[in-house]
């Protein structure tokens, strides 16, 4: 069964504590959370005071997706705001492994995120010092927008890649997520699925969220 991660970029901030609720007594596995910086995206979004919150309102995993520059500035704060996994952009980080290791080394599991345009053999070196890959499936930056299809194979080489390192790295998709494309993602290798729009937009999220937990 793959793990469910509802992005609460979607949801009503004007009524988040009764958008966690909805979570929390959902078969929702994560809290996905899109921190956006307004240079690395085009958009601005929260930060380490919201993720606080967040934290509070769930016992549920966070998982912060970091759509910024220099995420090595900010690691410690969402440390300290109590994040389960922070995941990094590869196109923001020159020095990516030392980037990794400070997350790990503040105690929290590490992601490498990685936009629909860069190849995923850039990320072979950094597999075995990694416990997430965040494969992004739209450009990052809004949610509900539309799912590019190549993503499919850039899975699978993914999950080839693991695998044959046998290496216990979860493959996260990011981006497009909908209940008619959640089965060929997970068949090409997927164990994350991130949904936003999919979730947030449903007449009945609590539903929805079932039928991605038992989409295979
Ligand atoms: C996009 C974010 C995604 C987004 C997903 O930049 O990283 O997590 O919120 O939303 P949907 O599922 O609506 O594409
Ligand atoms: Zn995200």
């Amino acid at each position: 069964m793959p793990i469910i991660a509802p992005s609460l970029l979607s949801a009503d901030f004007l009524n988040l504590q009764h958008d966690c609720d909805m979570l929390n007594k959902s078969d929702a596995d994560w809290f996905h959370l899109d921190v956006m910086d307004g240079r690395f995206v085009p958009n601005i979004s929260f930060g380490p005071m919201l993720v606080e919150f967040f934290r509070k309102s769930t016992k549920k995993t966070c998982d912060v997706h970091l759509m910024i520059e220099e995420p090595g500035n900010f690691a410690e704060a969402f440390q300290k705001a109590g994040a389960d996994y922070l995941s990094v952009h590869i196109e923001a980080c020159p020095h990516l492994h030392r980037n990794i290791q400070q997350i790990k080394s503040l105690g929290m599991k590490a992601g490498v995120a990685i936009n629909p345009h860069t190849p995923v053999e850039q990320l072979k070196d950094i597999l075995a010092d990694i416990d997430l890959v965040c494969m992004m499936s739209v450009n990052p930056g809004f949610g509900g927008q539309k799912f590019i299809p190549y993503t499919i194979e850039k899975i699978k080489i993914l999950r080839r890649m693991i695998d044959e390192q046998s290496l216990p790295v979860l493959i996260e998709v990011d981006g497009g997520v909908t209940l008619e494309n959640a089965a060929s993602i997970i068949a090409a290798g997927a164990d994350v699925l991130v949904a936003g729009n999919t979730v947030f937009k449903s007449n009945d999220p609590v539903a929805t969220i079932k039928q991605l937990k038992n989409i295979v």
